[in-house]
């Protein structure tokens, strides 16, 4: 049978095998405009050269405490929304990480090799937690990045689509799968970090210097993959602009070169083109077209969402099947790990 893990043999007789790549997403809030067009879409593009696997992270998300029904509906909603922005669960698995226990087990054997020194480095466990010193900074802030480390290597993964805030946390699940490897002999794909196919990076819309973030202090700040068309309106109605008056990108003009980097994106125009078209226009003319090109655009994908909510089962079914192809990878790495390191195999 062929199907993402194992590609039908080539015609050569060897296996085909394509290149891997594995992301995940951590279910802990509103899944926003900058998420879809800086990570989502190109998870779609490149199911179209690699085997990928998408996951829905949700024991880091427990690094922060979660409320039970607000956990299960988040992550439901990032499996749901993988599908509806395209990720075909007939080529790519898509999975919960708490369905497949060699998360939590490879993690545990990573922790024995990794270092104090280097977890303490990592710049977003200082930013989340003030450089970590407290005595009641959680454990799992601090062990984050050894578990995503577990995530990647489980699989195998050549290549791993992140933004520039998680890169760091790739070159440590490096650093940690080359540690392995001299110590006990080959067993880790060294992973490189890729920046996602065409994405975007998208400012908040209310502060243009920093990226779109469900975190961020104001809900006018981003647009939720979910806000209905006239919060959609609104939200781009009220959007920060520039001094000035006229429609263009530049340096000095933050705000409109975010909105117009969003309408481009969504249009596949370039900016300049765009731009063009609103000599001697104002901005209200501007954003008011905005809002339609991005209603227009998540509407298809909004219509997807409310199938998918309306009956829970096709995603769990595709959830229970991603479980069971990433368990049969991820079984296969942790048996080599054991081996490697000298475990006695389970006796049957
Ligand atoms: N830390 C990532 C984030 O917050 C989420 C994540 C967990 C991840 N495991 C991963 C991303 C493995 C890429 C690969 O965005």
């Amino acid at each position: 049978m062929s199907g993402p893990v194992d590609t039908p043999a080539s015609s050569q007789g060897k296996p085909a095998r394509r290149p891997r790549v594995f992301s995940g997403t951590q279910p802990t809030g509103a899944l926003h405009l900058g998420n879809y067009l800086g990570a989502f879409r190109g998870y779609v593009a490149m199911q179209e050269t690699h085997d990928c696997v998408y996951c829905v992270v949700d024991l880091h998300a427990i690094t922060v405490r979660q409320p039970r029904a607000v956990l299960r509906r988040n992550t439901m909603d990032v499996a749901n929304m993988f599908l509806a922005c395209g990720v075909d669960p007939e080529r790519s698995i898509v999975m919960v990480q708490s369905h497949v226990p060699q998360h939590s087990e490879l993690a545990w054997i990573l922790n024995t090799i990794a270092y104090m020194g280097e977890l303490r480095r990592m710049t977003q466990f200082k930013d989340k937690t003030g450089g970590g010193e407290g005595e009641s900074v959680g454990v799992g802030l601090f062990d984050y990045p050894v578990l995503m480390a577990a995530d990647i290597l489980l699989y195998g993964s050549d290549a791993v689509p992140v933004g520039e805030d998680q890169k760091q946390h790739v070159e440590l699940t490096r650093d940690l799968a080359e540690r392995f490897n001299n110590a006990f002999g080959k067993t880790f794909v060294v992973p490189e970090p890729v920046i996602p196919v065409d994405a975007a990076r998208i400012m908040g819309l209310d502060d243009p210097t920093k990226k779109m973030s469900k975190s961020a202090g104001s809900e006018y700040n981003y647009i939720a993959l979910t806000d209905p068309p006239d919060v959609i309106r609104r939200k781009i109605r009220r959007a920060v602009t520039d001094s000035g008056t006229e429609v263009r990108p530049g340096p000095d003009k933050p705000a409109l070169t975010n909105l117009l980097t969003i309408y481009s994106a969504l249009t596949r125009e370039p900016v300049e083109t765009i731009a063009e078209r609103y000599v001697g226009k104002g901005y209200a003319e501007f954003k008011s077209d905005l809002g339609d090109v991005v209603v227009e655009a998540l509407a298809p994908l909004q219509a997807r969402v409310r199938e998918l909510e309306a009956d829970e089962t096709y995603t769990l079914g595709v959830l229970k099947r991603g479980a069971e192809l990433a368990e049969s990878i991820a079984a296969r790495t942790l048996a080599k790990v054991h081996e490697r390191l000298g475990l006695v195999p389970r006796p049957r």
